[in-house]
């Protein structure tokens, strides 16, 4: 008898996975909670002018009290899957060594709660809460982060795994790295372009670790990918080489940096070659981990930036090799331009490096308004925003562009990192350190397209 082989169906066939995205620090709150250890994000918090309006995230919107109330609201949305991120301090708070049962049991909660609902968990284990004790430790400017993080996974994985299918390894590892490291606007907020390299390798490193160690502990039938941030970096003056030669360098830096290296293709020679001696020595064997084969490729995606050359007296000359210049069209309350074309230039970009199966993990639009101005709920720019970029996703699976997943960010407005409460990303409205819920006009649109595409 001759084995029957399944049909090979294309992620462009499936059922699109409709579905909202958070982070564990952004919304949980109860930082001082059943033992959870510090964040770096408390460290940098504490630093006089690091986060805007002198903001706070101790309290965030309140999550981790009102868990099972969400999940509600989750469900109301009728969305397949929620992706959610698991707080490394919350789970082991000194970073290695011992777990804290009451940290991971308010996981293993939230994911009963979604599958009664439901909602498939989602479930990333880095979306840049690094414990404090491991920043003592040299952070992710140290290989050694990389091995604990992979022990942390498989204490996690071991845990949820038998209800978890989907796997986040690291959430945007540029940001993490670079902003983070080189940049300083991010936890834990140093400037120094050698530190950002080095923390960017190891939390590609950390990501192929992570990959292993939860396929140890589940096998094949776990989907694991990594999510990384896709930013088409356009020349301003296209006729001009040092525009082209400084966007081609800003964009390497940018995107091929991370994509480039996860699809096996290694770092890009010519940013190798302009970092110098900032470039991080590479362990004998780093670059087929960081390139393990996963099940799919998260992009987060928000928009596109047209750069020009820096010359030496800008602050960012010290990391990056272009600037962005101010948005001239329409913008959105973070300052970023909208272009719905771009996500399927990122998505094409995927595909042509062998991606096989790309999920958008965060794709979404920051508005501005206080509490009482109608806007706040009747967010008809959010609508648009939305409607573009998922007819963007709806396209691309028509032309038979393996896209399988999209996911709004954000479900509730929630800490902006550095920017603080000010950008609201949210479905829902929030009031920071409360517990306020306020579904907006886009949580019902999107419901509503949903019906349409499941219908
Ligand atoms: C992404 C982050 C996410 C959120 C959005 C607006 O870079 O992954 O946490 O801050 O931007």
């Amino acid at each position: 008898m001759s084995p029957t082989v399944p049909p090979v169906t294309s992620p462009a066939d499936r059922p699109l996975l409709f579905g909202v995205a958070s982070a564990a620090l952004q919304v949980e709150g109860a930082v001082d909670v059943d033992g959870r250890g510090r964040s770096i994000w408390e460290d940098f918090q504490a630093r006089p002018g690091a986060i805007a309006n002198g903001d706070v995230l101790d309290d965030a919107v309140l999550h981790h009290a009102n868990m099972a109330g969400d999940v509600a609201l989750i469900a109301a949305l009728d969305v397949d899957a929620y992706r959610f991120s698991v707080s490394w301090p919350r789970v082991v708070p000194d970073g290695t060594g011992r777990v804290n049962a009451a940290g991971l049991g308010f996981y293993d909660r939230l994911v009963d709660e979604l599958l009664a609902a439901g909602i498939a968990p989602v479930a990333t284990l880095y979306h840049w809460d690094l414990p404090a004790a491991m920043q003592t430790r040299g952070g992710w400017t140290s290989r050694a982060t990389a091995v604990a993080f992979a022990d942390y996974a498989a204490t996690v994985a071991s845990r949820l795994g038998d209800r978890v299918s989907h796997w986040g390894t690291v959430n945007e590892p540029r940001v993490a790295g670079l902003i983070g490291h080189a940049q300083g606007r991010h936890a834990p907020g140093t400037s120094d372009l050698a530190s950002g390299v080095a923390a960017s390798h190891h939390l590609l490193v950390a990501h192929g670790l992570a990959t292993q160690a939860v396929r140890a502990e589940l096998g094949g039938g776990a989907r694991i990918g990594i999510s990384i941030d896709l930013v088409p970096q356009r020349p301003a003056d296209p006729d001009d080489e040092l525009h082209v030669r400084a966007a081609h360098l800003q964009d390497l830096q940018t995107n091929a940096f991370f994509l480039d290296a996860v699809t096996g293709h290694g770092y890009p020679d010519d940013l190798v070659e302009a970092y110098g001696a900032a470039m991080p020595s590479i362990r004998t064997g780093d670059m087929a981990v960081i390139a393990e084969p996963t099940d799919f490729l998260g992009i987060n995606h928000y928009r596109s930036e047209t750069v020009a050359p820096l010359d030496d007296s800008h602050p960012q000359a010290h990391w990056a090799f272009a600037w962005p210049q101010p948005v001239t069209g329409p913008s959105t309350a973070m300052g970023w331009n909208i272009d719905p074309p771009s996500l399927r230039e990122v998505i094409d970009r995927a595909v042509d490096r062998g991606v096989d199966d790309v999920v958008i993990t965060e794709s979404g639009m920051a508005t501005e308004e206080s509490l009482d101005e109608p806007a706040l709920v009747d967010d008809q720019a959010r609508i648009d925003w939305l409607d573009a970029h998922l007819q963007v996703v709806h396209d691309a699976r028509a032309d038979g562009v393996p896209v399988s997943g999209y996911f709004v960010w954000t479900l509730m407005d929630n800490f902006e990192w550095g920017e603080g409460y000010r950008p609201r990303f949210g479905l829902i409205a929030t009031d920071p350190g409360t517990d306020l819920r306020l579904p907006k006009a886009s949580a019902r649109w999107y419901r509503d397209h949903i019906r349409d595409h499941h219908a």
